[in-house]
């Protein structure tokens, strides 16, 4: 008799302690604070606003490689859409496999950048359109032969017309179809949208108690730059990573010379990261725990190192739940078949 009693206090303990638990386990709803960092409609220039005949003109030349100089690269090459709109290559092999200094930003919610390439030098999508098809180590393009081709297609005549009616085919229509093609790549209904739209078992506890690591400026502070709902200030930082190249990227720097430029980059979206890897602008980190480490230590050059970056001290679950934080951006899948290219 006495036996059971004791076991059945056991049990009721047991009980007890897994339902506190569990409610030291709830994810709580999104504070007023929290909520602003929902995905706003997609911002558009008014003079090139998206509509399905210039997102369909626009996905072609994405993926037509016979844009290049060699016939053999497309867009699409580069920014792969089953590699996360990337890679997979520490930097980008360009035309004729020649390994170019830095790495591939994906494309991925592009549309909500207000900065566009690791420096900035690009005001628009518009304007960044043209120069990997300029490139002679990208794409090598021959403008006057490849506008001469398009024009020679009839399919191709009768997407531009449908898109840009009355606008010859040329470099400014090509530059603004590619750019509403790139806005309709959109990364969203991740379980952290999920949750910021009152969803609270959209997150599980270990990736809420990592978002709180991110936004928190004692902990992570990861806010202090990937920041709002695309992750992203769009601004520039130098975060340390040391240069293994002879003659050291200055980034930023070569665009704006002010000596705080020095070796900083864009900040990027940590939209779908988990699709990305190897990260940042040399692919030095492997992996997303890599990345964490590299905050965790303050970066290794700290030469012109950024005021926001110090030695984070996190214990080894608040690095994993970082981690697992940023898996909690992996928008929902959206298949992408590349087109049926006009002949
Ligand atoms: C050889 C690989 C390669 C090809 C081909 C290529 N890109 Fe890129 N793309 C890159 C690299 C590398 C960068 C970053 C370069 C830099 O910032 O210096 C980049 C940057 C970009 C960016 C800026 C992203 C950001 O985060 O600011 C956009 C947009 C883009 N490319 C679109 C395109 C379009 C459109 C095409 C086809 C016309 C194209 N790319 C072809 C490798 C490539
Ligand atoms: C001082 C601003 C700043 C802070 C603080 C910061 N980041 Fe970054 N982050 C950047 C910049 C800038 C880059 C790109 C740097 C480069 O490659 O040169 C970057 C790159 C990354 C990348 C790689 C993205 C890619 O596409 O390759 C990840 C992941 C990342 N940061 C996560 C974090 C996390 C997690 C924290 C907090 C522990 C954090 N960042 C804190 C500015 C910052």
């Amino acid at each position: 008799m006495a036996k059971t009693v004791v076991l059945s206090c056991i049990a009721a303990t047991a009980l007890l302690s897994a339902t506190a638990l569990l409610a030291a386990d709830k994810v709580p709803a999104p504070t007023a604070d929290e909520r602003t960092w929902r995905l706003p409609k997609v911002p558009m220039p008014v003079d090139n606003v998206s509509t399905p005949p210039r997102v369909e003109l626009g996905r072609a030349l994405f993926f037509d490689p016979r844009l290049s100089g060699n016939g053999a690269t497309s867009c699409a090459s580069c920014h792969n859409p089953s590699l996360g709109w990337s890679d997979a290559q520490k930097t980008a092999v360009g035309f004729g496999g020649v390994v170019l200094a830095r790495a591939t930003p994906t494309i991925v919610n592009i549309a909500f950048n207000t900065q566009f390439m690791w420096d900035g030098r690009a005001k628009s999508l518009e304007d960044q359109a043209l120069g990997p098809m300029k490139a002679a180590d990208e794409m090598n393009t021959d403008f006057p032969a490849v506008i001469a081709r398009l024009n020679g297609m009839p399919a191709y005549r009768a997407l531009f017309e449908k898109a840009y009616p009355g606008e010859p085919i040329g470099e400014a229509t090509i530059a603004k179809a590619l750019a509403a093609f790139e806005r309709s790549v959109i990364s969203r209904d991740a379980p952290f949208d999920r949750w910021l739209a009152g969803d609270t078992r959209a997150l599980t506890p270990e990736q809420y108690r990592g978002w709180k690591v991110f936004s928190d400026p004692a902990k992570g502070n990861c806010a202090a730059c990937h920041n709002g709902p695309n992750f992203t200030d769009n601004g520039f930082h130098n975060i340390g990573l040391r240069d293994a190249a002879a003659k050291p990227d200055l980034g930023r720097f070569n665009i704006r010379k002010v000596a705080s430029m020095k070796g900083a980059f864009k900040t990027p979206t940590l939209r779908d990261i988990e699709l990305t890897a190897p990260y940042f602008r040399d692919g030095s980190a492997t992996t997303l725990r890599d990345v964490v480490e590299h905050y965790v230590r303050g970066g290794e050059d700290r030469s012109n190192l950024s005021a926001d970056m110090k030695e984070l001290k996190l214990s080894e679950r608040e690095k994993s739940d970082l981690v697992t934080f940023m898996r909690a951006l992996t928008g929902r899948h959206v298949p992408v078949v590349a087109p049926q290219l006009p002949q």
